[in-house]
């Protein structure tokens, strides 16, 4: 029987799946030297590093049955697949931020702000009645109003610290983020037992942000 496919999120949730994965008994030999090896044996499953967004279509179209990504990108990207349980690591939100001391919200110019999650942030501005120019950003987004491109910026925040150290500060915090673990719909059908067992594994290693 060929193994779950289980796809991983590189960078930020990386360590905490590997902390979940050790705490489940698994070796995470491979996962922790895997040199530039993409797909990986952790004890009875295999496991692929991928960016957020991939982690979302590789599982969406079933090449992988099971994966861990974040809530960040889930509310991006969405997609046809089970969100089955909050893991309660990689905890942070989406806020609005701006310069320390500017209000956002004053004057009635069109506002831009700049964001990696354009689809978040014309969420909450229409959710607000604002009509406000989204200028995608790819990088370090606390970058553009310090260039001068935006009045503010949607974000991820975790400790705050990226927009301390650059004169930046929440305006309104817009949602909880942490990981999920999203599940491939034909592959729960098909391999319910086997996903269950690893499911029920996860959300007894899962916490509260
Ligand atoms: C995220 C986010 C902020 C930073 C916030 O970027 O875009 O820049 O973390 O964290 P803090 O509140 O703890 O300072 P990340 O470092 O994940 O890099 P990325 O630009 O590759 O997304």
């Amino acid at each position: 029987m060929k193994k779950l496919r289980v796809a991983l999120t590189k960078g930020r949730l990386e360590k905490s799946a590997v902390s979940l994965f050790e705490g489940m008994g698994l070796d995470c030999g491979d996962l922790i030297n895997k040199g530039r090896r993409l797909i990986l044996q952790v004890g009875e499953y295999e496991a692929v590093l991928a960016k957020a967004a991939d982690v979302i279509t590789y599982v969406e179209h079933g090449v992988c049955d099971v994966g861990i990504v974040g809530k960040d990108t889930i509310e991006e990207y969405g997609g046809d697949f089970y969100e089955v349980i909050d893991l309660g690591v990689g905890c942070c939100r989406f806020a609005l931020a701006a310069p320390k001391g500017v209000d956002f919200f004053k004057g009635y110019s069109r506002k831009r702000v700049a964001t990696k999650y354009p689809g978040v942030a014309k969420r909450y501005f229409d959710g607000k009645d604002m009509d406000v120019e989204i200028i995608k950003i790819e990088g370090s987004v606390e970058l553009a109003p310090l260039l001068g491109l935006v009045d503010g910026i949607v974000d991820i925040v975790e400790t705050g610290a990226t927009l301390r150290e650059n004169g930046l500060e929440v305006v309104e915090e817009i949602l909880p983020v942490s990981a999920r673990v999203i599940v491939n719909k034909a592959s729960l059908k098909l391999r319910k037992s086997e996903i269950e067992k690893l499911l029920e594994q996860l959300e007894e290693r899962s916490r509260v942000c």
